[in-house]
């Protein structure tokens, strides 16, 4: 695997990789890699001839109060991992070669981004929109891989790159989780032990409602409800539980189809985010 932090390097290994032909697959993260992680790269390998990894900690995406200098950093382990899964490169730039300059050109998603995560989390997918398209414009790449664990990220990035016209072929995998159903995250590390064993209840709640649709249950607010308070009578802060479109995110009535249950809600220090298409 090569490693690049410098962006004229990983240019260069490119354009020579494109020059003979090859395709490339490309999936961007803040490094701190789990089995959700890989199995993005095992998928990218699918997609293309040469699979691509970043890891990088970017800080425009993280609140004044959120955990940017917290985030786990485990670049030797994730290098590791990276080499078994079988990366061809990976570009790994600190912030003064992705941020040369304070970025004052930013890319401004449209209002999905004020609202679940966005109106918990003000700027985030600002901030995420903008360091994707910078990563994108500097490793061009056929297809990009994201994951259905972060869904609303997955619709804003999928809507910039088909607005923007990308040629770039957005592809979401799912949602890999430890064998009680607790999504894998990076935060998952913040757990206590006591808190560890409580979180697998955020997925049974999105289960239970998932299956409650499904044999017509047409109250979603109160669905929703139920859930909250199931979650806050055990020690977590729900910050939403909502029922989607899946198309556009937006409130879903029972008339629609394609729906997907969203939730975000804080045990202890971190806040679990997770999902549930139904
Ligand atoms: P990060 O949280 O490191 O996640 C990198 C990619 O892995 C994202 O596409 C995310 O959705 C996916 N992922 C995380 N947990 C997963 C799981 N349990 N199963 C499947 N996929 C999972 O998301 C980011 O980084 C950043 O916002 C980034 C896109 C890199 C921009 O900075």
């Amino acid at each position: 695997m090569e490693i690049h932090a410098s962006v004229d390097a990983l240019r260069a290994t490119l354009s020579q990789l494109r020059r003979a032909g090859k395709t490339i697959a490309f999936v961007p993260t803040m490094g701190n890699l789990h089995a959700g992680h890989i199995s993005l790269m095992h998928q990218a390998r699918g997609h293309a001839d040469i699979v691509v990894a970043s890891i990088f900690v970017n800080r425009l995406q993280f609140g004044p109060n959120e955990d940017f200098d917290k985030y786990p950093r485990t670049f030797e382990a994730d290098c590791t991992q990276l080499r078994q899964a079988g990366i061809d490169v990976l570009f790994a730039p600190t912030e003064a070669d992705l941020y040369p300059e304070p970025q004052t050109y930013t890319i401004e998603p449209p209002d999905i981004q004020f609202m679940l995560e966005g109106e918990c989390r003000p700027g985030h997918f600002r901030g995420v929109a903008t360091v994707v398209m910078k990563l994108f414009q500097i490793v061009q790449p056929d297809v990009a891989l994201f994951g259905k664990k972060d869904y609303q990220q997955l619709m804003v990035l999928r809507n910039m790159g088909r607005q923007f016209m990308l040629p770039i072929q957005i592809i979401g995998g799912e949602t890999v989780r430890a064998e009680d159903g607790l999504a894998l995250s990076s935060r998952n590390g913040y757990l206590s032990p006591a808190e560890r064993a409580e979180a697998p209840r955020l997925q049974r709640c999105l289960q239970d409602i998932r299956q409650a649709v499904l044999n017509g249950e047409k109250n979603f607010d109160a669905l929703c409800q139920k859930a909250c308070t199931e979650l806050d009578s055990h020690g977590w802060q729900t910050d939403y539980i909502s029922i989607r479109r899946q198309q556009d995110l937006m409130p879903a009535s029972p008339e629609d189809h394609n729906l997907v249950v969203v939730a975000a809600s804080r045990l202890g220090t971190p806040r679990l985010l997770d999902n549930l298409e139904i």
